[in-house]
């Protein structure tokens, strides 16, 4: 079962059913409880390394940025990963403090940089030799001295998917290895700029540590190297990337075994260790909650077709990802038996890559709820208005508890910044 429910449809202490009845579907829903749990996953293994009291672990917002996520993480001392002005100020407004935060991203505009110095940010990951230019203007325009990292791509397979691999040298992310000495050396010079740190981040949903803990001895040779020149680095930031179970059977490794190799390395050290994890905290806090409409016996195919679509959650079109979905148990359900068949599990948006699972066997009658497992990362974050359809509410469920975490978008509101022609 997935380690977010805690019996068949219940979430904590709460029945999904209620969750429908009270909110509505399509609907995402959270559990605090799963979101503590993977976030201790992190803070036990950098204690076990001995590196609880130099590291920061920084929540990647883009994961999933719903302020009542972002200030759950806050209130457990998390630090965050950024990479835009507008997540800046929901971490702002979330409760999170600005000297925690890591602000990455490939073309950071201007405006973004301003801001995020005057918040007074830990570090600005920087990735090219123009941004470090540009930040040591804008600095300088501030009478400020920008705290820098740069992101080395280290060059390293991290054997996922294309879309989600970023460490390579065909990918648009970060400084060249081969360049970065060069850059730091040009880094160092800028009077607006302190550099504190490196950074790299190889790629998302890694099952295998292998990949990760090369690029980590990259980055180190990389820092002993610049202190030999007397450029001395105060911290080293491994990225995210630690990939979740999406599937019953196909087990990820705990967290423990995953950073072992990675913090093995660090401890040696002296460094502050930073680590920018997103999906591996919230991905299976999370499951997008939605009712049967329609059922469509076809030729070939048996459709099952749901409220939630591809706007709702989009890892599947895009990613051909898969998600496990179970039915939720009603209550008080019973009578005659529904035959199982094998259904493509779609939503009602006119694309045929609208589909949230392909073949699955499961026993329906329209009105039945399915939960579509481990989608609190990369769902709701997604989410568009394709087809003028309202976001999902989301929900967030504390013990016996349910808070409407974001309210249900109203279809006025999705074109009330739109006008019409004088
Ligand atoms: N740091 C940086 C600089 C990143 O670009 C990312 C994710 C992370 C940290 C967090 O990585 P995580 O721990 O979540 O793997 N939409 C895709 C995933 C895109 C990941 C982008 N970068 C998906 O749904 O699979």
């Amino acid at each position: 079962m997935n380690p977010m429910l805690s019996a068949p449809g219940r979430v904590e202490a709460v029945a999904l059913a209620d969750v429908a009845r009270e909110f509505g579907t399509p609907c995402y829903v959270y559990s605090r409880a799963a979101l503590e749990a993977a976030y201790a996953g992190y803070r036990d293994a950098l204690t076990q390394h001995g590196l609880s009291g130099r590291s920061l672990i920084c929540y990647a917002v883009k994961a999933n940025s719903n302020l009542a996520i972002l200030n759950v993480f806050a209130r457990l001392g998390a630090g965050f990963d950024i990479v835009s002005g507008g997540e800046l100020a929901r971490v702002l407004a979330a409760g999170g403090e600005a000297k925690k935060i890591v602000f990455s991203g490939v073309a950071k505009s201007r405006d973004e940089m301003r801001a995020a110095l005057q918040a007074g940010i830990h570090c600005f990951n920087v990735e090219s030799l123009s941004e470090l230019h540009l930040l040591n203007e804008v600095a300088g325009e501030l009478g400020q001295r920008a705290p820098v990292s740069l992101r080395v791509n280290p060059d390293v397979d991290a054997k996922t998917h294309p879309y989600i691999s970023t460490g390579l040298k065909s990918n648009k992310f970060g400084v060249a290895f081969t360049d970065a000495l060069d850059v730091y050396r040009q880094a160092a010079k800028l009077p607006n700029l302190r550099v504190t740190g490196i950074d790299c981040h190889i790629g998302s949903q890694l099952l295998d540590p292998a990949p990760a803990a090369e690029a980590t001895d990259k980055l180190i040779g990389l820092v002993d190297a610049l202190a030999a020149e007397g450029i001395v680095l105060q911290h080293i930031d491994v990225g995210g990337g630690m990939g979740i179970t999406y599937q019953a059977n196909d087990p990820a490794p705990a967290a423990a075994d995953y950073l072992a190799p990675i913090l093995s390395r660090l401890a040696k050290r002296t460094e502050q260790v930073v680590m920018e994890p997103g999906r591996s905290l919230v991905g299976n806090a999370g499951l997008l909650l939605t009712e049967v409409r329609v059922l469509k016996p076809g030729e070939v195919k048996n459709f099952a077709i749901v409220d939630a679509a591809m706007n709702d959650l989009a890892r599947p079109a895009l990613y051909d990802a898969w998600h496990d979905i179970v039915k939720v148990p009603q209550v008080g359900a019973g009578g005659t038996a529904i035959p199982q068949k094998t259904y493509e599990i779609v939503g009602p948006v006119c694309e045929s890559g609208d589909f949230l699972g392909h073949d699955r066997d499961l026993a329906l009658a329209e009105g039945d709820l399915l939960a579509v497992l481990s989608a609190g990362a990369y769902g709701m974050a997604m989410a568009s208005n394709y087809n003028t359809r309202p976001r999902a509410a989301e929900v967030m469920i504390d013990g016996d508890s349910m808070h409407l975490v974001r309210e249900r978008e109203k279809v006025a509101d999705l074109f009330a910044a739109e006008k019409r022609l004088p």
